[in-house]
Formats: C-alpha cells, sequence, structure tokens
C-alpha cells in the first residue's frame, strides 16, 4: 500500500526521501513522486514505476534541491498508475503540495464543489481535493488551513503537506492510517513505517487518529483534532537498519525464512519464565475465562491460516468453541459477539483495514480484544485491551514467513494457558507441552537443515499450473497457507482441500502429472489421508509428501516426500509450513518471478 515520508533539516531533504521511500518499496506500489521546497517554491518530481526511475528523474535527488519536503509511493485506487496521478499532487495556485496515504470517500461530493469554484483538477485521484481545499482554506495560517480542509475529509488518511510560505515546516496529519513522527537532532522526519526512519533515528512518535504535527527541523509540535498542542511519549525503536537489510540473501523472503528459528526464539523467549507461560500484561484468571463461550479469531490472508491452526489447539487442549472468522466476512455479519466472546486478533502490520473494522465492530458489542501483532505501536496493538507483539522483526517481502510462525507460537502458548487456567490440563501436561514449546528453535533450525532438496524439487514441479494441496486437521491448516503461499508469489493456481473433501469434487480435475501435495503429520489420521493419496495416485497424480522424520510407510505412497523432525503434532504446522515457504520460494525463482514484491500485491493492506 501506499508510503509516505517528510523530512525536514539540514541534509538535502531529496536524498533522504529516496531513501526513505526506497524502505517502503516492500509494501507495495506502482509509482512514486518527492516534493522539496526550495526558495519559495516546490520542486516535484514523480513518476511511474518503480524508485529507479525516481532515482533517474532526479538524479538520486540532486536535481530536486531544498532542505524540506515530502515523499510518496503510491499502490493505484483512484485513477491508473501514471505519471499524473503519482503524488505529490500540488494546489492550484502552486503553493501546496501534498502526500496522501487511504481513500477519501466523500472525494467526489468535494471535486463538484471544488470544479464549481473554479479549481481544476489535472489528476483521477481522490487525493487532489485536499491540496485544492488547503489552498481554499488558506488566509494566511498554514496550520489553520489544514485543520479546515481536514474537517471536510471523511475517509482515512495520512497526509504529508508542505506550504511555499512556510519553507522548513512539513505537517503530518492521521487519520486511520499509519503515521509515525521520527525525532532526530536538527532534524525531524515522519513516515509510515519505521522501516524508512530507522537509518536516521530511533525515537518515534506514534500520532493517533485525528492528531497532527507540525514537523521543524528545530522541533515537534502535535495537536489533537481540535489543534489543542498536546504532549506524546517517545518510544524507542528496537531494531536496527541490519534487520531492515538483505543480509547477503538474494531476496527478503528467504532471509525471512531463514530468520524464523531466531524470530520464534523471540517470540518465546520472553513468554516463558520459572517454567510458567506469561502472557506479557495480558491477565485472564480461571473465572474470566469460565466467563467466555466462545473464541472467536479474526485475521485476513495467511494471518487467518495461522489462526486455523490455532484453533486446532485452543479447541483440543481448552474445550472452547473457537471460530475463525475472515475479518472482511466479520465485519458485515451483525455478528453473534457479545461481553462473552473472547476476540483474538491476527495481524503481522497490525493495520489492516479489514481486521481493525471487524476489530471495531466486535468490540462494541462488548467482546474483549487480545491482539497478536508484529508491528508495535500499529493501529491494532493501539486498539486492543491486550496485545501480544511477536517480535518476529521487521517483515519486508509482501508474502508473509516469520510473521506467520510467531503468531503460531503465541496462539500455541495463549492454548496452553487457556487450558490451565480453565483446568483441562494437569501440570504434567502443562510442562510437556512447554518443553515442547521450547524446542520449536531448534527444531525449525533442523527443518531447514533438513530440506535442502527443495530447491531440486521446484525444479521438477516448476511449470505446473495447478498445484494441490490435501491434508487433514491441523495438516489442513497449514495446507492452506502453503497453497497461499504458491499462488501469491509464484502465480502458479493452488488450492488446499481438507483431504476427506476430495471425493467431494476435486478429485475431478487430478490428471496425469497434476502435483498433490500431501500433509501427513497428523498421525491419529494418517491412514485416512494414505487413502486419499492412493485415490490421487489411481487419477494419475504426482503426490509430494509432508511427513515426520522416521515415516517410512509413506515411502511406498509417495512420488517425493520431504521430512520435517518430530514434534508434538499439535503444534506441527509451525514446522510443516516452513519447506512450503521455500517450496513456494524456489517455484517462484524458477519461474522468474519478483518474489519480494509479487504482482497486484500490497504488504500492509491499509483500504478496504
Ligand atoms: C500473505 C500475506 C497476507 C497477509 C494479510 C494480512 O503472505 O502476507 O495474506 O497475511 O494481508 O496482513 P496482516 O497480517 O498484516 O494483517
Amino acid at each position: 500500500m501506499c508510503g509516505i515520508v517528510g523530512y525536514t533539516g539540514t541534509q538535502a531533504a531529496a536524498p533522504v526521501l529516496l531513501s526513505g521511500l526506497s524502505k517502503l518499496e516492500y509494501r507495495g506500489y506502482d509509482s512514486a513522486g518527492i516534493a522539496v521546497l526550495n526558495e519559495g517554491k516546490i520542486g516535484l518530481a514523480k513518476v511511474k514505476g518503480k524508485i529507479a526511475n525516481l532515482m533517474e528523474l532526479t538524479d538520486s535527488g540532486k536535481n530536486v534541491p531544498g532542505f524540506a519536503g515530502i515523499g510518496h509511493t503510491r499502490w493505484a485506487t483512484h485513477g491508473a498508475p501514471t505519471d499524473v496521478n503519482a503524488h505529490p499532487h500540488i494546489s492550484s495556485d502552486g503553493r501546496f503540495a501534498i502526500v496522501h496515504n487511504g481513500i477519501i470517500e466523500n472525494f467526489a461530493v468535494l471535486r463538484d464543489e471544488l470544479t464549481a469554484k473554479g479549481y481544476e483538477f489535472l489528476s483521477d485521484t481522490d487525493t487532489e481535493v485536499v491540496a485544492h481545499l488547503i489552498e481554499m482554506y488558506y488566509t494566511g495560517n498554514f496550520k489553520a488551513a489544514v485543520m479546515k480542509a481536514v474537517s471536510r475529509l471523511e475517509g482515512s488518511y495520512a497526509l504529508g503537506i508542505v506550504c511555499t510560505d512556510e519553507p522548513e515546516t512539513v505537517f503530518a496529519v492521521r487519520e486511520k492510517s499509519p503515521l509515525i513522527l521520527g525525532a532526530g537532532i536538527g532534524e525531524n522526519f515522519f513516515a509510515s513505517d519505521v522501516t524508512a526512519l530507522v537509518a536516521y533515528t530511533k525515537n518515534a512518535i506514534y500520532l493517533e487518529d485525528g492528531e497532527f504535527a507540525e514537523v521543524k527541523p528545530d522541533g515537534i509540535t502535535v495537536y489533537d483534532a481540535a489543534g489543542r498542542e498536546i504532549t506524546k511519549p517517545i518510544s524507542r525503536i528496537t531494531w536496527d537498519i541490519e534487520a531492515a537489510e538483505k543480509g547477503g540473501y538474494d531476496h527478503f523472503m528467504l532471509k525471512e525464512i531463514m530468520e524464523q528459528p531466531r524470530a520464534v526464539q523471540a517470540t518465546i523467549d520472553p513468554r516463558i519464565k520459572n517454567g510458567r507461560i506469561h502472557l506479557d500484561d495480558f491477565e485472564m484468571d480461571s473465572a474470566e475465562f469460565k466467563n467466555i463461550n466462545k473464541i472467536v479469531i479474526t485475521a485476513c490472508g495467511s494471518a487467518s491460516y495461522a489462526g486455523q491452526a490455532g484453533r486446532y489447539a485452543i479447541e483440543k487442549l481448552c474445550r472452547i468453541p473457537v471460530t475463525v472468522e475472515l475479518a472482511s466476512e466479520l465485519r458485515y455479519a451483525d455478528p453473534l459477539i457479545d461481553e462473552h466472546t473472547l476476540l483474538i486478533v491476527l495481524s503481522q502490520s497490525g493495520e489492516t483495514a479489514d481486521t481493525i473494522a471487524a476489530m471495531k465492530e466486535c468490540k462494541e458489542r462488548g467482546a474483549r480484544v487480545l491482539s497478536i501483532v508484529n508491528v508495535v505501536g500499529s493501529t491494532i496493538a493501539r486498539l486492543s485491551d491486550d496485545t501480544l507483539y511477536t517480535w518476529a522483526g521487521p517483515e519486508i517481502a509482501v508474502a508473509t514467513t516469520k510473521g506467520y510462525t510467531t503468531q503460531l507460537i503465541l496462539l500455541y502458548l495463549f492454548a496452553i494457558y487457556a487450558a490451565d487456567k480453565l483446568g483441562r490440563i494437569d501440570s504434567a501436561e502443562y510442562d510437556r507441552l512447554l518443553s515442547e514449546i521450547r524446542k520449536i528453535p531448534n527444531l525449525l533450525q533442523r527443518t531447514i537443515d533438513m530440506n535442502h532438496d527443495v530447491p531440486a524439487l521446484a525444479k521438477k514441479y516448476y511449470t505446473h499450473n495447478d498445484v494441490y494441496f490435501i491434508g487433514r486437521n491441523t495438516d489442513y491448516a497449514a495446507c492452506m497457507e502453503g497453497a497461499l503461499k504458491l499462488k501469491e508469489i509464484s502465480y502458479v493456481h493452488a488450492e488446499a482441500y481438507a483431504a476427506g473433501e476430495l471425493k467431494h469434487g476435486t478429485i475431478a480435475l487430478i490428471e496425469t502429472g497434476t502435483p498433490v501435495v500431501a500433509l501427513c503429520l497428523n498421525e491419529a489420521l494418517a491412514e485416512k489421508t494414505m487413502s486419499n493419496i492412493i485415490e490421487v495416485k489411481a487419477r494419475g497424480a504426482e503426490v509430494i509428501a509432508l511427513a515426520f522424520k522416521g515415516n517410512t510407510e509413506i515411502i511406498k505412497k509417495a512420488d517425493d516426500i520431504v521430512y520435517i523432525p518430530r514434534t508434538e503434532p499439535l503444534f506441527a504446522d509451525v514446522l510443516a509450513v516452513l519447506p512450503l515457504q521455500l517450496f513456494a520460494y524456489y517455484v517462484a525463482k524458477e519461474r522468474g518471478c519478483d518474489i519480494d514484491k509479487p504482482k497486484n500485491l500490497a504488504k500492509s493492506v491499509t483500504v478496504e
């Protein structure tokens, strides 16, 4: 999704803006631009395509001089990805430049009003109305004009604005779209996320909805929606620039796959103290748990698949009904949720618009909200009653990997914690499960070490255009994630099916040579899945089986076998998904795809 950066200070602004934008590339975009204040004028450069085009156009920023400016990567919503529709947009009088993240829902009405008043629109964007509105309300007071214009807007917006009359000031406005201020020394910044800030400062100020900031080289003033100055805490960013770089890997995705043992360790470590689970500030005693009659997990995409895997663990250990609801559906479902519901919200970015909306809907109905989020200070974290951070570090590749596995770990820990509070497991089982959790980082490393053959497997199968993933129970949950990974980065049609469902329709699609990835980790159901393997093989499928090391039965049935080390079956998905991620990665590589930035996708889906 779109990315915003802003800078004011003593350095040439354009290179800082371009470097910030390059750190936001992973969010997904199709055009980019910058505007820099210089000698009472706005220097503007914007272009369709990659940041590299903008670098070329501006000679790495050299031909857009000045010390304060704003920049943008655009992911087209209103209007095609063209040079003209790229941000920044300029007011008719050339006094204001603006960048925008989000959607102005009432832009059509505003556009008609402004057109009737003689303002001429150059682009098809919803954003341009903001530039003209500010111009319309400007009578010499920049802040007042911004406030008046913003009061007319409906929808979601993070805005960066500059005005030629205030050559050192950049304004930042936040409403339902992320925006973080970076406090430096003699220079200050803002950006859509901290990856764009961390090379310059580790001091971040998180704006709330309705707040806005006047950013100058020697200080930042934050205001509430009524324009009153407010004091905001400065938070320390805990990771450094290396975490947001490729570190020798060809792609961020591969780096992030390989980081999983460490990421998962970072998720687990702060949660186990003296052999007991501590879920940060989340506290629910037995009585409170008994007052809950269901758990609803909501999320989008991979996070919802993590929810599916977590659901099995929670239901099995706690014996509480758990449903997993896609946030985009739940938000409009008039859901049966009340104060006896615990809502678990999963989101790597913490900014997914559908997830935020579903969560608000459920909160209004009385649900207690526990979120599992990676990005510190994100909207979902701030709106939840309690938040468990996954501590996975920045995830840059559009396709989530460590975001998913660290979410799973927290769901498993939650399941054990809740089962204990509910008296559904005894202390021996509690200790056993916890010791299995502690082994997972090492087992993930062993999974990596055992799977050097995945590139060869990808070479064998990459030309196929349809791949099916089958499994039962927890295996089925991992299938969903495996299929999504393959679809999104390699553009191969992939579907996950509960193995028992095959004969109700899908098996008609199996032809000679169709690859079927069969997960056989749930040993209680292994025989059943084996029968399904035999069924698809009888119709010509080539079966790639995923099994625990030591499963020799499978050798007789499958064409290819991928092994993972043995673990508690309830937690197997966290290991199973790793070779599936690698398979998707290497298939995409064979097919020459843009792995970190798959077509049509954005990292953080901040619009509906
Ligand atoms: C797939 C993927 C997406 C996200 C989904 C939710 O690899 O990354 O399906 O899982 O867009 O995003 P978050 O977790 O940021 O809410």
